[in-house]
């Protein structure tokens, strides 16, 4: 349990929510916000008004006999409520709770605020998203609303009341979902309300013009704004570039209109909801601070988990990359990083497909279980299938569920047989924390300066990606650490110093508060690790006149004397660190050392040949390193292995690169996940006795995991 902001340490209550005398849902107000259950749950997402009402009974039936309790619902139903403006219904969801609840069943209710009505469309066109040139998105797929629109936000705000108010008490519901999934499809917003609500964002934050004029740098090229109305989200100009400090601060107006608006529905959910329903939202989509989001509306998030991009006709190796599916520990890193136990709202479950896009195989068999057990490894307690069929109709024909539209017993539902009988094995495991000691600090300020800046958002993109993909291969578990600026949550020392190393690729936005927060991580014994292009840019997107890399200077000993981009027509550049060659790609900064920082490793080529590439500035009781170029996959390993943080678990178990080690601890004890990606069998070496809790065999020495098959050891 942790401390609370006044220091004192107290037990938050625990909701125990009872359903047929069973204990399933605890909810908690833990600091990190996450889910807390009594058991890893099954669930799976259900379409009622897509299918005859005579075969829900069948429906949940079975369900309950493949494992699954708990169902979500409704999301995309708003005319099954109010088929008319102002007309609303409740017989239909009423009939599917009173039989989900005398089945056992628990629901997830979800507003259905993602698919506004037909009618609604054509009679308030302004609730609609536009596009940049602010044609307007039209009917006929979702999300095709706007956040900002008045009439949305009040004919939303009547159908959650409406909705809540009514099923709130029915005993078969545990928690909301609000909305589903915020700014998928579509994460920019630029119809007349979205303009207009730019206006009143900036006049809030800068107060008067000539402050916004200064923060935005309009001087240059004569941008500068006489008055509030001149001012608009970014339209088309001519080489489609637009001020970078307005589209820094557009990206932080998205975001704060999406949880203006999730607010809205979760005040409305709170007033009325009984006291222990959980709320929550599912995925993590861009222009989004998902982590104020939760911390602002919701109890914990819950993600989307789709594996199978990686296999699709379309899927970019670039990002897909040597993981692959395995690839999908970034995303479930990033709903860790949120609530340390989180909910997967839809876990892949079958081929997947759009009639128009997206050509997805269908899983192989074992990886229905192997992307479950990826899930859990990284900490979801809560894992509900998409879908439970396929549906018939529609846009997503080819996205299958567990059952096909034949409704016949086929292989995906005897697996998730076999999959839910090894989690009875694991229930012991039920809020346990999946354990790191390395993270890679992220922040919303960089991320999204860096879609626009293009010499530094695909670096720090590439050194994001090695430095993951360096854990992965060589089993060493990885955090990503959010540094988060509101006060509630405000990142403290404390936070940091829970691991040993810190890796923060490329801060290009450095701010001193930032800075000192390091700076004081390292004084108390932590290594951080800074690459180039570190710091020279203010907190909103400007180059302040000092020496590179601005604050880190004194944190990693170290002045950037000169610097560039590494063009077509350079040799790939290298640096020489003791006796290893290790990449230095992409951008090199060249660097010179402050005071006692020693220089580790030189630039090898390029017309700096021989000068500093890797500095390493010793601060209190830890130490700070600064390497002036992109990190390769190469690079990082080089780094993990040098500073002796690679593969922690090795004395328990040696695996190839192929297999994935997850570790999760509860009660001091630790528990080892280990996955095969593989279509073939790999082999690992159990170096102390263990037990696979899945079985219950007793392993030692060499082990065979067959294709896709995944193991949880806990020592004997
Ligand atoms: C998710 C979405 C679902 C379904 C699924 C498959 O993004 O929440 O409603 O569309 O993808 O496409």
């Amino acid at each position: 349990m942790k401390e609370c902001g006044d220091g004192l340490s107290i037990r938050h209550p625990h909701v125990i929510i009872m359903v047929n005398n069973r204990q399933v849902f605890h909810k908690s107000n833990d600091k990190d916000k996450a889910i807390s259950l009594d058991k890893i749950t099954l669930g799976v997402c259900y379409y009622p008004e897509h299918w005859p009402e005579h075969l829900w009974e069948d429906d949940l039936n079975r369900m309950l006999e493949h494992g699954i309790e708990v169902v979500r619902v409704a999301e995309f139903a708003w005319n099954k409520f109010e088929p008319k403006e102002g007309v609303f219904e409740y017989d239909f969801f009423d009939n599917f709770l009173d039989l989900a609840h005398a089945k056992g069943l628990k629901v997830i209710f979800c507003t259905p605020t993602a698919t506004p009505p037909a009618w609604l469309t054509h009679k308030y066109p302004e609730v609609l998203n536009a596009r940049q040139d602010g044609i307007l998105y039209r009917h006929g797929l979702r999300r095709h609303y706007n956040y900002n629109s008045k009439v949305y936000r009040e004919l939303t705000a009547r159908i959650v009341e409406n909705i809540t108010k009514h099923y709130a008490p029915h005993p078969a519901i545990i928690g909301w979902q609000i909305d589903n999934e915020f700014n998928c499809e579509c994460n920019t917003f630029y119809s007349e309300a979205d303009h207009k609500a730019f206006r009143t964002y900036l006049k809030d934050k800068f107060k008067t013009l000539d402050a916004l004029n200064e923060a935005m740098g309009t001087v240059f090229w004569n941008q500068t704004y006489t008055d509030w109305d001149e001012i608009h989200l970014s339209r088309p100009t001519v080489s489609g570039c637009n001020n970078p400090h307005m589209a820094l601060e557009e990206k932080r107006f998205f975001s704060h209109s999406t949880i203006s608006y999730c607010k809205l529905q979760a005040d409305i959910l709170r007033k009325y909801k009984l006291q222990d329903q959980f709320i929550t939202t599912n995925g993590i989509f861009g222009h989004l601070d998902s982590h104020e989001m939760t911390d602002s509306c919701l109890d914990f998030i819950t993600y989307d988990s789709y594996p199978n991009f990686a296999f699709e006709n379309s899927a970019d190796p670039k990002r897909v990359g040597i993981l692959r599916d395995r690839r999908s520990c970034w995303s479930l890193t990033r709903a860790r990083s949120i609530s340390s136990n989180f909910g997967i709202m839809e876990q892949q479950a079958g081929a997947g497909g759009w009639d128009t896009r997206m050509k997805q195989p269908a899983p192989k068999p074992g990886q229905l279980k192997l992307w479950t057990f990826q899930s859990i490894a990284h900490g979801a307690d809560f894992i509900s299938y998409f879908r439970w069929r396929s549906c018939w109709v529609g846009t997503e024909i080819y996205w299958h569920g567990l059952n096909d539209y034949s409704n016949e017993p086929n292989r995906r539902l005897e697996e998730l047989k076999t999959t839910y009988k090894d989690i009875q094995n694991i229930h012991s495991l039920v809020g346990s924390k999946y354990q790191a000691k390395i993270a890679l600090i992220k922040d919303y300020d960089n991320e999204w300066d860096g879609e626009q800046d293009q010499w530094h958002g695909p670096l720090a993109d590439y050194s994001d990606n090695s430095w993951f993909t360096a854990a992965q291969l060589t089993h060493t578990p990885l955090d990503f650490l959010y540094l988060r600026y509101s006060n509630a949550k405000k990142t403290t020392v404390e936070d940091l110093a829970k691991y040993s190393l810190l890796i923060y690729p490329h801060a290009t936005i450095l701010t001193e508060e930032t800075a000192s927060l390091l700076k004081a991580y390292v004084k108390q014994g932590g290594i951080l690790i800074m690459g180039a292009r570190t710091g020279y840019k203010d907190e909103y997107g400007r180059c302040p006149m000092r020496p590179m890399p601005g604050y880190a200077a004194d944190i990693c000993g170290v002045k950037v004397v000169d610097y560039t981009t590494l063009g077509p027509f350079d040799e790939a550049e290298k640096a020489v660190w003791d006796d290893s060659l290790i990449d230095a790609p992409i951008f090199n900064d060249i660097l010179e050392p402050k005071d006692k920082a020693k220089v580790l490793a030189t630039f090898k080529g390029n017309y700096y040949d021989g000068a500093p590439a890797l500095v390493v500035n010793n601060l209190g009781m830890g130490r700070a390193y600064y390497f002036g170029a992109g990190f390769s996959i190469e690079t990082a390993e080089t780094f993990l292995k040098k500073l002796g943080l690679a593969e922690p678990y090795r004395d328990l178990v040696e695996l190839p690169r192929e297999a994935e080690l997850a570790v999760r601890a509860i009660d001091g004890k630790e528990y080892l996940f280990i996955l095969n990606y593989m279509g073939y069998e790999v082999e690992i070496d159990v170096k102390k006795p263990m037990v696979n809790m899945l079985t219950g065999e007793a392993l030692s020495g060499k082990v065979t995991i067959e294709k896709y098959g995944v193991l949880v050891l806990e020592h004997k």
